[in-house]
């Protein structure tokens, strides 16, 4: 598994923005997947912020991660960027990709200069937990009860011992 920037395949935006579709979709009333599609194009347009990582196995694609300069509008009050749209694909799961694609994004930001890296989750709370995360705040998004977690990006890196530097 490795993990590579959504620039050097855009191939695959047709098919992850209807995976991403299909899973937030119904949480937005005016998310479409032709929204969703013009997300990633934009993503694909450069390797700083706001991006997409993709988690590959040699030419397929097991899932994807994005750094977002805002990701609900609701909550952009809290400060910025986001980690968002972490997705692996089904027949993936539960084989550690989440996990290495959290940490990717979270070197991402360190690497970009983000001083604090911010996530909102449903279900998810324990899963970042176990990779460093701490709980900001519980609130409400459109009526959902949702847990904002951040993150210090370098401390986390250097914690892990992740590549620091770009090279
Ligand atoms: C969440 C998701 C990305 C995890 O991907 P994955 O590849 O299965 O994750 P990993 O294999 O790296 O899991 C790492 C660990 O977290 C655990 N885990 C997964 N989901 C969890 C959850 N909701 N709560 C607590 N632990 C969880 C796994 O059991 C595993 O633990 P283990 O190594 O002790 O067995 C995947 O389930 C997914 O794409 N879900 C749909 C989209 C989604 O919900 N995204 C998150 C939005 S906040």
């Amino acid at each position: 598994m490795r993990i590579d920037a959504i620039g050097r395949y855009p191939q695959y935006i047709p098919d992850l923005a209807a995976w991403h579709h299909a899973e937030w979709g119904p949480l937005y009333d005016d998310w479409t997947l032709e929204a969703a599609t013009a997300e990633l194009v934009d993503h694909a347009t450069r390797t700083s912020l706001p991006t997409t990582l993709l988690l590959m196995d040699g030419d397929t694609l097991l899932g994807s991660v994005s750094v977002l300069i805002e990701d609900a509008p609701a909550l952009q009050d809290r400060g910025s960027p986001w980690l968002g749209s972490l997705y692996m694909r089904p027949e993936a799961r539960g084989r550690g990709g989440g996990r290495v694609l959290v940490d990717a994004a979270v070197a991402h930001a360190a690497r970009e200069g983000v001083a604090l890296l911010r996530l909102f989750t449903l279900w998810h709370e324990d899963f970042y937990a176990a990779l460093g995360w701490q709980v900001a705040e519980r609130t409400a998004l459109h009526g959902t009860p949702v847990v904002i977690m951040s993150i210090v990006p370098a401390e986390r890196v250097a914690h892990t011992g992740a590549p620091s530097s770009h090279g």
